[in-house]
């Protein structure tokens, strides 16, 4: 069975709710809450995030998990000192630390907080520093978007759940955005953060429409190499989150996105960014995926918004040159997978809808939109409307799809989308992590009128099952900007990369 699902604490009762209140005296103890894995700048990183009731000194404690028995630590754990701000909405502080120096096929055990006051003991798992691994990628969780915070967390615990069972050598959770609502509702973000696989699995956030009207998200990540210049910003720096970062695990530059920052010279600054970290950095990865929420061949109900079709105009050229293998985006609520897009156009106009295998030439690029992961919202598929956008029309293969589409879906089930990286290859699939049944808030509570395949007319597929399965050739001379995807050095994947980490090797 799933080591992740048995992961979860390791003798220490559960107390959770990060909604804190501000009653902090200096010799208060600091109560974390609301405790969150995230990705790291490498595979031998992990960062924790947390937020907690003082501003006191705080760290997180590692040790092997083989060597925690109890609850009780070894006296050589290793501690990293973190990083404590204050809140700046709903009270508290929030805190941060890096874990550096991993060794790889270990089991860690952690805690948060200080002697006295610790948080419960979790545990993750790293894996071989080199070569294959799959990384799960969900779309739109949007906690309290049905208008019930608790279905819509069920929902989205239970595709965790679901999606874990299923793959627990998963190594990364990678968000498309939207976590929630309402972004500084704290009872959203709890919900958000209820299942224990987000302290067991690293989470790679990303920011959406929906989180950056508030500091809730950037103070609940804490994400790598994270520039929050002005154009990638969204503005206002008091009251906004976001930012741009990147981070290299195993084979794969993964890059992320504020796509919320678009107008006034953003998309041109997005660009520059990308271009800049593919360039010092493409050539420590096979493969480059790029990560941002607004989906800019969206299937659904944002296929037209003037956003988007800014996006459109902006964005394809330039991850085509750079030599960009694979775009995962939300925002739409519905699943789609593009055909091979190079400078914004089909690449190969022979590509049928819904082939199983397709090699990447030079410029390739393709690009996916993921659905609900919780239920908590679905958008119907629309029809392509060259009214809107005459450059967004249909496929002349199938003019019921928008022509940048090989696949677009919608059964108002949840899924996740599983991205299985190899030497040569991406393989991405879309899987259902439900059925028409509970959980399932937007069919629950009567959002949609119809549920299952073609409009509700066949029978829920059962959970597991595929609504599209890809093979993505990667390989050959792509006349990539990243140069012809040389063998990595041997030293990549040893130790952080970031110049700023201090490392402390991990006994
Ligand atoms: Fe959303």
């Amino acid at each position: 069975m799933a080591r992740g699902a048995a992961a979860a604490v390791l003798g220490v009762t559960v107390v959770f709710g990060s909604s804190l209140v501000t009653t902090a005296g200096a010799a208060e103890t600091a109560k974390p809450a609301g405790i969150v894995l995230g990705v790291g700048a490498t595979e031998s990183q992990r960062v924790v995030s947390w937020y907690t009731s003082a501003n006191t000194a705080q760290v997180v404690q590692v040790a092997p998990a083989s060597k925690v028995r109890n609850g009780q630590f070894p006296r050589n754990a290793t501690t990293f000192p973190a990083t404590v701000a204050a809140n700046t909405v709903n009270g508290g502080y929030n805190g941060h630390a890096t874990i550096n120096g991993l060794k790889q096929n270990t089991e860690y055990a952690y805690r948060v907080g200080t002697e006295g006051g610790w948080s419960p003991v979790y545990t993750f798992r790293t894996q071989k520093f080199k070569g294959d691994f799959d990384f799960l990628f969900f779309g739109d969780p949007q906690i309290g978007s049905s208008g019930d915070t608790a279905r819509d967390g069920a929902g989205w615990a239970d595709t965790l759940n679901v999606a874990l069972t299923a793959n627990p050598d998963a190594e990364l959770l990678v968000s498309g955005g939207d976590q929630v609502e309402s972004a500084n509702n704290e009872t959203q973000w709890d919900a958000f953060l209820a299942s224990d696989r987000l302290r067991q699995y690293p989470w790679a956030a990303t920011i959406g429409n929906h989180d950056v009207g508030g500091k809730a998200y950037e103070q609940h990540f804490w994400t790598p190499n994270t520039d929050r210049s002005a154009p990638f910003y969204n503005g206002d720096a008091a009251a906004r989150s976001g930012g741009d970062y990147w981070y290299i695990y195993k084979d794969v530059l993964f890059v992320d996105l504020n796509s919320n920052a678009y107008a006034a010279g953003s998309d041109e600054a997005h660009i520059g960014y990308v271009t800049d970290v593919i360039h010092e950095h493409g050539q420590d990865a096979k493969h480059i995926v790029l990560v941002y929420h607004h989906s800019i061949y969206s299937p659904a109900d944002h296929a037209n918004d003037t956003d988007n079709q800014q996006r459109r105009k902006d964005f394809p050229t330039a991850f085509s040159n750079l030599g960009v293998d694979l775009v995962l985006q939300g925002h739409d609520h519905s699943y789609s997978r593009s055909y091979e897009i190079k400078n914004g156009q089909k690449a190969n106009p022979a590509e049928q809808p819904g082939a199983t295998q397709v090699v990447q030439g030079p410029g390739g690029v393709i690009y996916v939109t993921a659905n609900s992961a919780s239920g908590s919202k679905y958008y119907d598929l629309t029809a392509p409307d060259t009214s809107k956008d005459p450059d967004y029309g249909p496929d002349p293969l199938n003019p019921d799809h928008h022509w940048a589409n090989s696949v677009e879906n919608q059964e108002h089930v949840r899924t996740y989308v599983k991205v299985q990286v190899r030497d040569d290859k991406l393989v991405v699939e879309n899987v259902r992590s439900g059925t028409c049944a509970a959980p399932n808030a937007a069919v629950e509570l009567g959002r949609v009128s119809w549920c299952g395949p073609d409009s509700g007319a066949t029978p829920a597929r059962p959970v597991g099952s595929l609504v599209d399965k890809v093979v993505i050739h990667t390989t050959g001379d792509r006349g990539h900007g990243h140069g012809g995807k040389p063998g990595r050095p041997d030293w990549v994947g040893q130790e952080p990369r970031d110049g700023k980490a201090t490392v402390t090797a991990l006994s």
